[in-house]
């Protein structure tokens, strides 16, 4: 074999037809990265994919590299500078991703290999993928979800809209369960990975505005990120509807371990609000789910079809303050009903400063002390919006920014309809290019890391209480792990407190039982979670801030029940400290950002 040996050891180098097929005989699922000679293997992949392949240290597993030039079975890949992997279980095409997004390969490269276990040893069918759309195959957007099928919108009665929830994602269970769907005979015909926020939330479970534990159920569903299915059945015959119910079990999650105990539920189930999954409720309901959060499923085309051809995007809206206040709702619904995603919100008080710097391009104009006191008369309502072309798409709804030209000329547009008397400065405002909006998103919603621990004292018996609240908090839970500290990384931990009085407590007390430590990820997070672990002495916190973790879960200052870093830079420092590198997902590959269970382009 006289084949590349760049990174011989772990990935196979196919410069032929001859070493091609030698590859794809290979039983178990094989990872290609097809690439150009003229500019090689992805390298940005290499390291991610050493780490996958140590850490799942999996015989079945295949990693390669296939030269597209050299090989004609890759004929149609030529050319393509994108980097393309291809998955193949059984020398047959499984699975294919464009772009070098690490936390998308990784997951796929888990998923897939499950899958052809299960084909390898349970003799389950392979779900085979024709790439004839070079551009299409699996469509990645902006929530990282991956579309397995682009399938004709199926018959009423022949699809239902299944939801792994937010507590089972953060568990790390939806790989499980969706093997397990497939397993059942479920056919998954789209997934996305998606936190809904909570006026989503409230609109997906209206029916159950009456209900008392209604606004618990909106928290908890817009609490982190969920996975949305649309399933069929694979015999067509059954009511998929009923059949995904009967499989999921009772909602009550005692009825549900009494009487079904071999159901989702049951298994996944802690209690009836965190209950695991959904399925729609009827036949109406599964089209008015599918509706909700696959608008364009099926729709071979239609009015957005141009928006649709370019690539997804965000933009910030900033909706200001007088105008936040009166129409707040109605702008949110005309916003999700034409196609955006609300991915970030977020009511801010702006200081002059602070309009300032946002506005600096504006600065010398001279009405921008007019625009300066209308922006800081009260909170003003922040959004990131996602769709495709999402920029332009948004400054169409905008109409154009002088409010008489507006009210003259697109009479429908948001400024014309939504303007303050007596006031000239429009009250919505769109960026104007994907760098513009992606600074712009990123002064309102700088997204940050944080080292939080459970300590020994609360380990064991609020540990549950205590991430309900990080999940009710919206932060997202990037790692995880149980750990005893040992006597000398407490006192490094602590060290800025060395020659402090309690310090010897504090160690002793740290190392006497295993703590839980976690990354978190929220937007401002440091800070956040200072704000929700409350003041160090549980005496003060239940004085001052009565719903903190450290006021409910802490017995006294030394068992405090939580820790948080004091500011980024600790917080790098701890996460660096007690995981031994940053946390994996974000900044992977400089691009993408993987945060609150969302891929960001950052442009
Ligand atoms: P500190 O860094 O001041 O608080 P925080 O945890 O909020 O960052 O102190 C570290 C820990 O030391 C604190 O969580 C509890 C313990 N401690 C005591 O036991 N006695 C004390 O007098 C203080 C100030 C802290
Ligand atoms: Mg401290």
């Amino acid at each position: 074999m006289t084949g590349k040996k760049k990174e011989a050891s772990l990935q196979t180098s196919a410069t032929n037809q001859e070493q091609w097929e030698e590859i794809l005989g290979k039983k178990g699922l094989t990872v290609v990265d097809v690439y150009q000679q003229w500019c090689g293997p992805c390298r940005a992949v290499i390291s991610l994919l050493r780490k996958i392949n140590n850490e799942l240290g999996d015989e079945l597993l295949h990693l390669a590299t296939a030269e597209a030039d050299s090989i004609d079975a890759l004929e149609k890949y030529r050319g393509k500078c994108e980097p393309t992997f291809l998955f193949y279980g059984g020398g047959e095409l499984v699975a294919v991703l464009r772009g070098a997004n690490g936390p998308l390969l990784q997951k796929i490269i888990v998923e897939q290999l499950a899958k052809e276990k299960s084909v390898l040893e349970h003799g389950v069918d392979r779900k085979v993928v024709v790439d004839n759309d070079l551009a299409q195959a699996v469509k990645i957007d902006v929530q990282g979800a991956h579309r397995l099928e682009e399938a004709e919108i199926p018959a009423r009665k022949s699809y239902t809209v299944a939801i792994i929830k937010p507590d089972a994602v953060a568990h790390g269970k939806a790989n499980e369960i969706l093997t397990k769907v497939q397993d059942a005979g479920f056919k998954i015909l789209a997934q996305e990975e998606r936190t809904l926020t909570e006026a989503q939330a409230r609109e997906f479970y209206r029916h159950k505005e009456a209900e008392e534990y209604f606004q618990d159920l909106v928290q908890f569903t817009s609490s982190g990120p969920s996975r949305i299915l649309i399933l069929s059945h694979l015999e067509d015959t059954s009511d998929v509807v009923q059949a995904w119910l009967g499989f999921i079990g009772p909602a009550n999650i005692e009825e549900a371990k009494r009487e079904k105990p071999e159901s989702l539920r049951a298994q996944y189930g802690t209690r009836t609000l965190f209950n695991a999954v959904h399925g729609s409720e009827d036949v109406d309901g599964a089209s008015r789910e599918l509706a909700f959060f696959f608008p364009d499923f099926g729709k071979a085309n239609g009015t957005t079809r141009d928006a649709e051809e370019k690539p997804v995007e965000r933009t910030l809206a900033l909706i200001r303050p007088d105008v936040a206040r009166e129409n707040r709702e109605e702008i949110l619904t005309q916003i999700t009903n034409s196609g955006f995603q609300v991915s970030l919100q977020r009511d801010m008080t702006l200081t002059e400063e602070q309009v300032r710097k946002f506005y600096v391009h504006r600065a010398e104009e001279d009405d921008f002390p007019t625009l300066l006191q209308t922006m800081t008369r009260g909170p003003v309502l922040a959004l990131a919006l996602t769709r495709e072309d999402a920029v332009q798409q948004w400054k169409n709804m905008l109409g154009p920014p002088d409010i008489k030209k507006a009210k003259e000329e697109q009479p429908e547009c948001i400024r014309a309809r939504f303007s303050m008397e007596g006031d000239p400065v429009n009250q919505i405002h769109g960026s104007q290019s994907t760098e513009e909006a992606s600074k712009e998103i990123s002064f309102f919603f700088p997204v940050q890391q944080t080292l939080a621990v459970i300590k020994p004292d609360a380990v064991d018996q609020h540990r549950d209480g205590i991430l309900e609240e990080i999940r009710n908090k919206g932060f997202s839970i990037k790692r995880m792990e149980e750990k005893l500290l040992s006597k000398k990384m407490a006192e490094e931990f602590y060290k800025e407190h060395r020659e402090r009085p309690f310090f010897n407590q504090l160690v002793e007390f740290m190392c006497g039982g295993p703590s839980v430590i976690m990354v978190l990820e929220k937007e401002n997070a440091a800070e956040e979670w200072r704000a929700t672990m409350g003041p160090a002495d549980p005496e003060r916190a239940k004085a001052e801030h009565p719903e903190s973790l450290r006021a409910r879960f802490g017995s006294d200052l030394l068992h405090n029940s939580v820790h948080g870093s004091l500011n980024q830079e600790h917080a790098r420092e701890e996460i660096r400290f007690l995981f031994g590198e940053p946390a994996e997902l974000t900044d992977t590959l400089g691009s993408v950002r993987y945060t609150t269970g969302l891929f960001f382009f950052c442009g």
